[in-house]
């Protein structure tokens, strides 16, 4: 059995901001201190603007090296960059326009190429060749994922009772038939995701309330976010108030 994930309840918006910053902090100096780089992944819907101004803030005290960031996303939509719902556009926006990652250390899924399992293809070998850090296997392995989760239990995009929930190869995968539009998009693989060093996810509202308990493994009931594991690895939930009330 997995060690209990860690669960943060914040009261307000700045709260989350501050406990998402200090725990992104001190993964960014570890992996910094241990190979000279901070690996990490940031997924689109709210957590960007969710964590954005306590990174704001130890960019300007300079808490945190961003120079030593390599920035990933978790998921993409399959739209064209300045789309609305393009998540590079938003995370830019919200946060990397913000920080002083290096532009090429921002590693956007290219939603230009044919197809989205093109991009996915892409985007699999660009791991690969920019993550330095290894599994045991010899894939890459990031230092830090940032997950949000939905109402109905998804992240990345991994939703409930997709076949790519059983995928146990790939790293960055496809699909065309998302519940939650855009259809087509890119996605890590649990096997991704379950291989990175720490994992926070940051979860608002109070329609995360019901699937909450499920996902921090409360009770045997099975959804894509129960799925992200770790036997040795930080699990942190950075969550308010509403979305833990049937904890
Ligand atoms: C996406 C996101 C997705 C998001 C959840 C939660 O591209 O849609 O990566 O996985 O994290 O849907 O979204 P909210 O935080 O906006 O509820």
């Amino acid at each position: 059995m997995s060690k209990r994930p860690n669960v943060q309840v914040c009261s307000d918006k700045a709260k989350i901001s501050a406990v998402s910053t200090k725990f992104i902090a001190a993964a960014s100096n570890a992996a910094t201190k241990d190979h000279g780089a901070f690996y990490v992944a940031i997924s689109g819907g709210s957590l960007p603007k969710l964590i954005a101004p306590g990174l704001i803030t130890a960019a300007k005290e300079k808490h945190v090296d961003f120079s030593k960031w390599h920035m990933f996303f978790v998921d993409e939509r399959f739209v064209p960059l300045k789309h609305e719902d393009n998540n590079f556009r938003a995370c830019h926006e919200a946060l990397l326009s913000k920080v002083p990652i290096p532009p090429a250390q921002i590693y956007p899924m290219d939603t230009t190429l044919d197809t989205v399992e093109a991009a996915a293809t892409a985007y699999e070998k660009k791991l690969a060749t920019v993550v330095k850090t290894k599994t045991d296997e010899g894939r890459p392995k990031l230092d830090l994922v940032m997950l949000g989760m939905g109402p109905d239990g998804h992240t990345a995009s991994l939703f409930p009772g997709h076949p790519l929930l059983r995928e146990t190869k790939r790293f960055v995968s496809s699909l065309k038939d998302s519940p939650k539009p855009p259809g087509s998009r890119v996605t890590l693989t649990m096997p991704a995701i379950n291989s990175a060093e720490k994992v926070m996810f940051v979860a608002a509202g109070a329609s995360k309330a019901p699937v909450l308990p499920v996902a921090v493994g409360k009770c045997e009931d099975k959804i894509p976010a129960s799925q992200v594991t770790g036997l040795r690895r930080e699990i942190l939930w950075v969550v308010d108030t509403p979305a833990a009330s049937k904890m």
